[in-house]
């Protein structure tokens, strides 16, 4: 059984041990799936796939084969759906990372006086960096506990092991999550990206490690490099931008020659990427430094200052726009978090080691990374420049901070903020749509080992019910139906949180029913051809609370054409909301989402003041009432 440590103050050693997620009982996921599809579908659709359902899941039937199967699958690994949901997740996507794939934290706007000053908080940043990862490497980083509901358990430390030593590599049906040994010495250096240009900053010269003025003296000199326009590369780093399987086939151009081999080498080992960004033209404001963050602007201005198969990229940027954009598939939102407010503190906390002289010691100059282009791989080169434009020109985003009210007034009411927020962007999407639709909402299951996320399917019948009630001029329902109904919503809701975080969410568990009769060479059975399953799948509304302590934020990408990405970041007196979708689909539009989400926090707070009698905060485990 897999062990999480820790060292406590006392030098008394804690051990955790880790359950492994459960496989819920096939019954219970079926019926679930059928009453969370039931109010999405027509219902002559919903006859149909309820007589799959049924044929799946009947005694001796296929269901019960593929559950017994995984139910060894269960027994031999210490996670039985970790690599099924890696793979589907993320590295079987074919999409570019930018935007689609790709999440960013945006930090506050910094005021710095000149270049000099970026680069000092950059030297500073990248010190904190090494500091958290030593931590890491030393395994002395304390276990995170559960909060909120459920709140006290231990979780899973393991994502935090691959903050700085993996690596996204591109293939032509599948990527590869390249994972180095912690603390390696392969691993002592960081690549510098400075007008499209890559730079290697090695962090140990003559085995000792660079001072934070060692690091400014470096970063001065990549800084001088970059601006020689005789020796300036061609902008390589947006390949890294295209979609994988286009970015799969331009590497296997590149690397018939020995340079470009070397140079990909040495950037597919680093510890992360720091990209010192010019100034982009933009206005800096929120949506703004968000856009700079998820897709750099394009070619035109810092799109190609990236290298996107790197998780842990940090932008700084002249004009103070700085953040980190990162590669999902080794870490979620919620380990980024904890990772960027330590450096956030750290930086403010901790004085910067600069003194008044940067380095004396002699330093070897930073290599420039060289590459080795031809008419070929310059065609490439424009190809995907085009194709990271589009989705630049598509991207609608939207950063919204709703000021009226914050978690504290739902906390009042007696309801969990987190369903209380799903219930609104339920009534929001309703009301700029007439339906409802199949919604992901991120819930973590941490609390088992190696667990990632499953999926709270927040469009609950309860939620349509309500959003219908709210929404319906002719239906006139009284404010004590109404408020009945939004109870009734934010207890589904809260009951499917809970279902999904103690690891009986249903998409984990059909994904394993799937992908286990695929490994067995069965035909795909029909409940995964359905055209239901196939909508179940299409995440139109894909959502994610994103908690900070300090003041930044996280935003993503929709993953579906017609679909929005909302993140949020619910604090005391206020939420801040990261609505993405894209222009080119006549479905969605950012700011009227915006809008109907304002308009339906206010009205859900009035129906609360009106009603004026909190109930008890009711926590029910029955997981057969969900949906
Ligand atoms: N009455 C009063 N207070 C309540 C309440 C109620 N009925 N229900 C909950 N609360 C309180 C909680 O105690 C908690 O208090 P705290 O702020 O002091 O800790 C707070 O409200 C928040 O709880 P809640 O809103 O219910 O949400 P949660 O913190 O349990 O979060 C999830 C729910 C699903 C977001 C969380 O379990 C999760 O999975 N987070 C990870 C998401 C993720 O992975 N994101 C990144 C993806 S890349």
């Amino acid at each position: 059984m897999p062990i999480l440590e820790r060292e406590p103050p006392k030098g008394r050693r804690e051990s955790y041990v880790l359950p492994k997620v459960p496989v819920p009982p096939l019954k219970q996921t079926l019926d679930m799936y059928l009453s969370c599809m039931k109010h999405l579908v027509k219902e002559e659709q919903y006859q149909k796939t309820k007589a799959i359902v049924v044929k799946f899941g009947e005694p001796g039937g296929t269901g019960e084969l593929l559950q017994k199967k995984l139910l060894e699958r269960s027994d031999k690994t210490y996670n039985w759906v970790y690599d099924y949901w890696l793979e589907d997740m993320y590295l079987n996507q074919r999409l570019a990372l930018p935007v689609n794939s790709n999440p960013a934290m945006v930090f506050p706007k910094q005021n710095f006086k000149d270049r000099k000053d970026s680069l000092r908080f950059a030297a500073h940043l990248i010190t904190g960096v090494l500091e958290y990862k030593e931590r890491i490497d030393t395994r002395v980083l304390p276990v995170d506990f559960a909060r909120g509901q459920l709140a006290g358990t231990p979780l899973c430390m393991k994502q935090y092991y691959r903050l700085f030593n993996t690596y996204r590599l591109p293939g032509h049906k599948r990527d590869t999550l390249v994972i180095h040994k912690p603390g390696s010495t392969e691993q002592e250096h960081i690549i510098v990206a400075c007008k499209n240009q890559f730079f290697v900053l090695d962090l140990v010269v003559n085995k000792k490690k660079l001072k934070e003025m060692d690091i400014l003296t470096q970063l001065e000199k990549i800084v001088k490099m970059a601006e020689n326009s005789e020796e300036r590369q061609p902008p390589f780093g947006l390949l890294t931008s295209d979609g994988r399987t286009e970015w799969a086939q331009a590497r296997e151009v590149l690397i018939k020659d020995s340079v470009n081999r070397e140079s990909l080498a040495v950037i597919e080992k680093c510890l992360c990427v720091l990209c010192l960004d010019n100034p982009s033209g933009m206005e800096v404001g929120d949506t703004s430094r968000a856009l700079l963050m998820l897709h750099g602007g394009g070619h035109e201005k810092m799109g190609a200052n990236r290298w996107y198969d790197k998780p842990m990229q940090f932008i700084v940027g002249e004009d103070g726009v700085c953040g980190t954009v990162c590669e999902h598939s080794p870490f979620e939102g919620i380990v980024l978090v904890a990772c960027t407010e330590y450096l956030m503190k750290f930086m403010t906390g901790s004085p910067s080691k600069m003194g008044r002289a940067t380095s004396v010691s002699e330093l070897p100059t930073p290599a420039r990374l060289l590459w080795k282009t031809t008419p070929h791989i310059q065609d490439l080169l424009k190809a995907s420049a085009e194709r990271l434009q589009r989705l630049v020109r598509d991207l609608d985003m939207d950063v919204h901070k709703f000021e009226v009210y914050g978690k504290e007034f739902i906390k009042k009411q007696k309801m969990s903020p987190d369903a209380y927020i799903q219930v609104a962007l339920q009534l929001a999407f309703y009301r700029c749509n007439g339906r409802l639709v199949s919604t992901y909402e991120s819930a973590s299951i941490r609390r088992f080992h190696e667990g990632r996320v499953d999926n709270i399917r927040s469009a609950t019948s309860e939620a349509l019910a309500f959003v219908k009630a709210m929404t319906d001029e002719k239906a006139s329902l009284s404010d004590s139906e109404k408020m009945k109904q939004l109870w009734d919503a934010i207890n589904a809701q809260t009951n499917y949180t809970i279902t999904a975080i103690t690891g009986l969410g249903i998409d984990n568990h059909l994904l394993g029913l799937r992908e286990i009769a695929q490994e067995l060479k069965m035909e795909r059975p029909e409940i995964f051809t359905d055209e239901t399953y196939v909508a179940s799948n299409q995440f139109i509304l894909s959502t994610s609370q994103v908690p900070t302590t300090v003041e930044m934020f996280c935003c993503y990408g929709p993953v579906v054409p017609n679909g929005y990405g909302c993140c949020y970041n619910p604090q005391s007196d206020h939420l801040l909301f990261s609505v993405t979708s894209f222009h080119g689909s006549t479905e969605t539009c950012s700011a009227v989402f915006i809008k109907a989400l304002d308009e339906g926090l206010v009205e859900m707070r009035d129906l609360c003041r009106k009603s004026n009698k909190p109930q008890m905060y009711v926590r029910s485990t029955y997981i057969h009432q969900l949906c």
